[in-house]
């Protein structure tokens, strides 16, 4: 897909992954728009790229049907979906006052799966409408798993069933939309410096890097934003789970 000139919405665009993904798509000629249920953040996302924000929640079936509408006008009917937005609380399944609440479990899988399944479906309806382009392409729709959706850690029984439920539904997702010349593809990043890794104590950050086999670091949200545009570009990627982890295999603990 051309990019020049082309809708695209990404969620979680206010921060980390998704700010990173919105400027490299402003940069490459896209009209984007930022959804994040933090205002702020979206705005100023928003300002610095030339993009258009809107507030809300991903897992909000009702708001999000009224606003789409007004999503797709902005951006000029959209050709690509980015879903970053995701919460990563950390839990064990029996803790030290019991278990886990149930509702805890269900918030995780509400906003990074639920939230994911809501934009794609809509996103899907609305690129169906649109004119094929070349390769008889309508849109792409890229999800963000995590290498949590296979090597989940202690803490991570509710993050790891979130990611796996979009890990597992792409390939479904792309054979069905295939017949609309829609792609869809995950990226399942590793250890990546956003907000959601940069709030831990320096020595744990230190640790963690220090566990990705190569580059030693944590990857950066620009190459997160440049394996996206890469799967735009190339049509042949589809229906598959992408990681993005510099050989990083997620040990127990
Ligand atoms: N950073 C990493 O190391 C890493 C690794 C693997 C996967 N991921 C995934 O990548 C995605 C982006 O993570 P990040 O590191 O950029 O995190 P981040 O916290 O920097 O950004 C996430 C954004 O999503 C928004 N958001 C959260 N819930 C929302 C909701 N219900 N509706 C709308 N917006 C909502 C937040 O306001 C925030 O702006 C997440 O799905 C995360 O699970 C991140």
């Amino acid at each position: 897909m051309r990019l020049e000139g082309l809708g695209a919405i990404v969620t979680g665009g206010g921060s980390g992954l998704g700010a990173a993904t919105v400027a490299a798509l402003a940069a490459a000629g896209m009209r984007v728009a930022v959804v994040d249920r933090e205002e702020a953040r979206a705005r100023e996302v928003a300002e610095r790229t030339g993009a258009v924000a809107f507030v809300l929640d991903v897992a909000d079936a009702a708001a999000t049907e009224g606003v789409f509408p007004a999503i797709a006008e902005a951006v000029g009917g959209p050709r690509l979906l980015v879903n970053c937005a995701g919460i990563a609380p950390a839990a064990r399944i029996v803790g030290r006052d019991g278990p886990m609440p149930l509702s805890a479990f269900e918030q995780v899988v509400r906003v990074n799966l639920l939230g994911t399944f809501n934009m794609l479906r809509l996103a899907a309806h609305a690129m169906g409408g649109l004119e094929p382009l070349e390769d008889d392409e309508r849109g792409l729709i890229v999800n963000t798993a995590s290498v949590a959706a296979f090597e989940g850690q202690i803490g991570q029984a509710a993050y790891a069933a979130s990611k796996g439920g979009v890990a597992s539904l792409t390939l479904p997702a792309a054979r069905e939309l295939a017949g609309r010349g829609i792609r869809v593809v995950a990226i399942a990043p590793s250890l990546f410096a956003t907000p959601m890794l940069l709030s831990m104590p320096e020595t744990v950050q230190r640790s963690l890097a220090a566990t990705v086999p190569f580059p030693a670091r944590f990857g950066r949200p620009e190459e997160y934003a440049s394996l996206v545009l890469e799967i735009a570009c190339n049509p042949m990627l589809n229906g598959c789970v992408l990681r993005l982890d510099g050989a990083l295999r997620m040990p127990a603990r």
